[in-house]
């Protein structure tokens, strides 16, 4: 199929199908962001912050400056490593999907 008219498609999905896509798709790339944050965002360990219903823009925000190394000190560091394998189109994904993963969603998260 033309990628002009996939593309279009996509456009005409209904938004809450995309927004569930983008849900199941940022846990997918999120797995390794889990080790360190959690399964649905919440961290078990006192260093590692919680991420669970935090700010979609606030996230990739940070996200950006770590691997602009904008943002420094504290454990800034061990996120620089994360940061870089990300492309911005990550960022959204993992972002969304630790926005959205609270209440109901957190559930899903442990499926
Ligand atoms: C090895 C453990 C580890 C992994 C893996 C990890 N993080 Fe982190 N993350 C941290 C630590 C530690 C901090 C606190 C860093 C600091 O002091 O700035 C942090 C901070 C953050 C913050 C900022 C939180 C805030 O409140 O400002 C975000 C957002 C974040 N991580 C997202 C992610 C994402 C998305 C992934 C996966 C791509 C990920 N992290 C993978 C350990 C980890």
């Amino acid at each position: 199929m033309p990628k002009r008219i996939a593309t279009l498609l996509l456009c005409l999905l209904p938004a809450f199908a995309w927004a569930d896509d983008q849900f199941e798709l940022g846990k997918k790339k999120a797995a390794v962001c889990m080790t360190c944050h959690g399964e649905a965002g919440v961290s078990s360990i006192g260093i590692y912050p919680n991420l669970q219903g935090q700010k979609l823009e606030y996230m990739v925000a940070t996200l950006k400056a770590y691997k602009r190394r904008q943002r420094q000190g504290g454990l800034a560091l061990v996120m620089y490593e994360q940061a870089d394998k990300l492309t911005e189109q990550d960022m959204q994904d993992v972002s969304y999907f630790f926005s959205q993963v609270s209440g109901k969603a957190a559930s899903r998260a442990s499926e």
